[in-house]
């Protein structure tokens, strides 16, 4: 079972986005995958239009097997399951702080469902705390979306910096460049000055800013269910297909 993390140490980047439409494409290709919905807003379970799980408090969802596998539901799409969030997972990082070897909990709570699954996928918040030192032990990879804007840059290059001071494993840090918009000169010299950076990291894959992503929450599909054919669609197929060589790299 290979655990993919949608991670960024910033709010609005598209994390939401990609985990939906990367668990649809991984469902698509045959794969059992679970959407692992881990933001207390509860985005990703909506775009999946399955409703939070009330009886899935932080205790049980680290203590109590049964009642975790029982909060997961069935989307409308063959292959893909949904561990919908509740607002009790705003607590997640004290929560979690306060346990002992809480950088291993996510992992152990995930092996409950390693015969079941092929792939999970994590939607995460944006924090940079006990709960992201937990899913970063957790991941295989962590997709990290990052738009070409010097603030959206400035966390990749302070995420990178944690990795380094934490001893943490920077190969499986996969940032690619979302929401781009090609016509802002900003947008081209940001990614010029990353790739520089960081120059074997970026995905080639990089996802456009869309019409399409955003009436996700009109329709309540994935992109690529909906417009199959769109750039978005398209280019989400593209990082998904990309992320296929890179998990085997990262055996
Ligand atoms: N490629 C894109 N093009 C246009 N809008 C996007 C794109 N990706 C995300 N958005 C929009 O930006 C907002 C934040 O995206 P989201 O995926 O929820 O980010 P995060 O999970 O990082 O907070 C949402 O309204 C979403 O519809
Ligand atoms: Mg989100």
């Amino acid at each position: 079972m290979k655990v993919i993390a949608c991670y960024a140490n910033k709010g609005g980047v598209g994390k939401t986005s990609t985990a939906v439409n990367i668990a649809y494409a991984s469902a698509a290709d045959g794969k059992r995958t679970l959407l692992c919905d881990l933001d207390p807003q509860g985005a990703s379970s909506f775009y999946f239009k399955v409703k939070p799980s009330k009886k899935l408090t932080l205790g049980k969802f680290f203590g109590d097997e049964e009642r975790f596998l029982k909060a997961i539901s069935e989307s409308e799409y063959v292959n893909l399951d949904v561990l919908p969030a509740n607002m009790t997972f705003r607590d997640f990082d004290v929560f979690l702080s306060q346990l002992k070897k809480s950088d291993s909990r996510l992992k152990k709570t995930l092996k409950t469902v390693k015969a079941d699954y092929d792939v999970v996928v994590l939607d995460c918040p944006p924090t940079l705390s006990a709960l992201s030192e937990s899913l970063f032990k957790a991941s295989d990879v962590i997709l990290v979306p990052v738009i070409p804007s010097p603030l959206s840059a400035r966390t990749f290059d302070q995420l990178v910096d944690f990795f380094k001071e934490q001893d943490l494993d920077p190969t499986k840090l996969l940032p690619f460049f979302s929401m781009v918009q090609m016509v802002k000169g900003l947008h081209t010299q940001t990614m010029t000055r990353l790739l520089t950076s960081y120059p074997k990291q970026f995905f080639k894959a990089m996802i456009p800013y869309a019409a399409d992503v955003e009436k996700m929450g009109v329709h309540l599909e994935p992109a690529i269910h909906t417009a199959p054919t769109g750039t978005a669609a398209l280019a989400y197929q593209d990082l998904y297909d990309e992320l296929q060589g890179r998990l085997k790299r990262n055996k």
